[in-house]
């Protein structure tokens, strides 16, 4: 959690690393900082708060150099203010460094300096691993690429790190284990960043460094990698990045999460683009492709991820199960990797991850890949530490996700796997050429429908001031459509922080039922294919107890109108694409409710992107 910038080379690096760290705010955004060397010392400011914050403050001090690095937080230890916030000096002041991660055998190190008369003035983590490179580089009499690589072999812990010498600011020490690190490589300078975000409109060369390695990036010379374990030295692997500036821009859109909910048409056809050639009858995916004898022959499919994405998870279920007829578990990450669960080399584990960094996430398909089992990895973000861990893979190409509630990444992950899940019922002979080839085709309409979806933001938006201050709701829905409320749910509530809960219909009658007064807006999921009567009278029971019922349903119902407060309709489709449109609905009530409120719907409270802690 965490975004790290810095910059080397020729040009004002403060305008660069504020401007980066602004498109790493999704990562983290409770404090900032920022060290620039001025040619002559070195200039540190941070503060509680924004960049924009940090930006204002900057303004007292000299904002010039032409190498610096910054810091967006998410607080791990020690809570957020000035103080805690990095850059961190180390005690000669000759250091100054910014970290993404933990290092939890920080006390010990900390004890340990202090008996040598280290004194500290915050309570993070980072201000002990700055002092033990000084003491290393002090003690052992070494450059400060050797000292940083003799105390990473003293911590214990995740990181990304950037640190230089006041006494030598032609260089920057980088390394990783953990956390993401890329280095943008242009014309005599480098930039350093949690992702290629910051760094995108000057350079399209980039390295990602792998886990337990480090570069020493120095003005005019080639950068340098080497393992942090041994000295062995790697060769950079320098990748040409696709990504282009206007994607990560809001492109006339008040906030990214409304631009990439309106941009879901584009991302899901973009997820199956050249990979559903529905004329021919064919999926063409090479991570399944090259692997298909280990899906065809798999006991079952495990499928692990946190939040948005568990839910994406949970629709996948019931597709595998309904269309391949292959048993499906859905786990938490988080719990999964420490429940000592039976896996076995049969067993196919699918991890699916918008950033690609999730650190339970990754856990997971560590212990997995230990038992034998095989890792197929759906991720967004390319080249990031799942896609790379995962033994094959699919990328979800939603493009990047800068709103922190994730939107067009869970239609876009749904995409992929029913993709997978037909490939293999095809496969595995459970549907027919016929009900294949129907598959296909209705697949291909849903970019159109999400558009037609869309088309009822402006009721949406009325609906929303009705109950944006609304202190509790109830998600409804069944089957394909019971992950939609409770991911519908976990929008409302990360974003406009109103407390909601999502329940399959059924269950309603086993306790919430007591919560349902004139005073609950209860949100269902009413669409014609999909237990349509079932929904329909738990909507009656909802209503006699006077509930507020807002219904998502197929063009054209005439019966649920006639129970409903609100009713909005999405197109007709099979059952199990419907949660790729029903969500469309629930995912604007989510922004147009938190807009009300005047909630930072980008950046919602104690939320990070990327969440690289456990
Ligand atoms: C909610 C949200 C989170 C993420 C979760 C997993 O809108 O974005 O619940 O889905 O933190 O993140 P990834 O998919 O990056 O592994």
């Amino acid at each position: 959690m965490c975004g790290i910038v810095g910059y080397i080379g020729h040009r004002d690096a403060f305008p660069i690393i504020i401007k980066g760290l602004q498109r790493l705010e999704y990562r983290g955004y409770d404090s900032a900082g920022i060290a620039l060397f001025d040619g002559n010392q070195i200039n540190l400011v941070k503060t509680k708060g924004k960049v924009e914050d940090l930006r204002n403050k900057a303004n007292s001090i000299s904002n010039e150099g032409t190498i610096g690095i910054g810091h967006t937080r998410w607080a791990t230890h020690g809570v957020p203010n000035d103080v805690n916030s990095h850059p961190h000096y180390s005690n000669s002041g000759d250091l100054v460094i910014i970290h993404n991660g933990i290092i939890e055998n920080y006390e010990s190190i900390k004890k340990e300096l202090t008996k040598r008369g280290y004194t500290f003035t915050s309570d993070t983590d980072t201000e002990v691993l700055v002092n033990l490179i000084e003491e290393v580089k002090k003690t052992e009499d070494v450059k400060l690429g050797q000292a940083v690589q003799i105390a990473l072999n003293q911590v214990v812990g995740a990181y990304a790190i950037a640190v230089f010498d006041r006494k030598k600011p032609d260089e920057i020490v980088v390394a990783k284990l953990g956390s993401p690190l890329a280095i943008g490589v242009g014309e005599n300078e480098f930039f350093i960043a949690s992702d290629a975000s910051p760094f995108i409109e000057f350079t399209n060369n980039a390295v990602y460094l792998e886990d337990e390695e480090m570069a020493i990036v120095r003005l005019g010379k080639e950068i340098k990698l080497r393992k942090i374990k041994n000295d062995a030295v790697a060769y950079p692997r320098i990748l040409e990045l696709q990504m282009n500036l206007e994607e990560i821009e809001k492109g006339g859109y008040d906030h990214f999460m409304l631009k990439e909910i309106y941009e879901q048409p584009r991302a899901i056809k973009d997820t199956y683009r050249g990979r559903l050639l529905a004329d021919q009858g064919i999926i063409r995916m090479a991570g399944i492709d090259q692997n298909l004898e280990k899906f065809m022959n798999a006991n079952r499919i495990i499928i692990v991820a946190c939040g948005t994405s568990w839910h994406a998870g949970l629709v996948a279920e019931y597709i595998f199960e309904d269309l391949a007829r292959i048993p499906v578990e859905v786990e938490y990450a988080s719990e999964f990797r420490y429940r000592n669960p039976v896996i076995t080399e049969k067993d196919v584990l699918i991890a699916i991850s918008q950033s690609g960094e999730t650190a339970d996430t990754l856990a997971a398909i560590k212990l997995a890949k230990e038992k034998g089992a095989f890792v197929f990895g759906v991720c967004n973000v390319v080249g990031s530490s799942i896609a790379r861990e995962s033994d094959a893979g699919a990328y979800t190409h939603a493009g990047p996700e800068i709103g922190v509630a994730s939107t067009k990444a869970f239609t876009t992950q749904i995409t992929v796997l029913t993709l997978l899940a037909l490939k293999l019922a095809k496969e595995k002979g459970t549907f027919s050429e016929t009900e294949f080839h129907e598959f296909l085709t209705e697949l291909e309409t849903i970019p159109s429908k999400v558009e037609r979806a869309l088309e009822a933001n402006p009721l949406i938006e009325i609906i929303s001031d009705v109950y944006k201050d609304s202190t509790n709701c109830l998600y409804l829905g069944r089957g394909y459509n019971f992950p939609v409320a409770l991911e519908g749910a976990l929008k409302l509530k990360e974003i406009s922080y109103i407390h909601a809960e999502g329940y399959p219909a059924a269950e309603m009658k086993h306790g919430p039922i007591a919560l349902i007064d004139e005073h609950m807006p209860v949100f269902v999921i009413a669409t014609k294919k999909g237990h349509y009567e079932k929904v329909v009278s738990n909507i009656q029971e909802i209503k006699s107890r006077k509930g507020k019922i807002i219904a998502i349903v197929t063009e054209g119902d005439e019966q649920v109108k006639e129970l409903a407060d609100h009713v909005i309709e999405v197109p007709e489709t099979l059952e199990s694409l419907s949660p790729l449109l029903t969500t469309i609905p629930l995912q604007l009530l989510s922004y147009h409710i938190a807009v009300m409120r005047g909630c930072n719907v980008d950046q919602p409270r104690n939320l990070a992107k990327s969440v690289t802690v456990e």
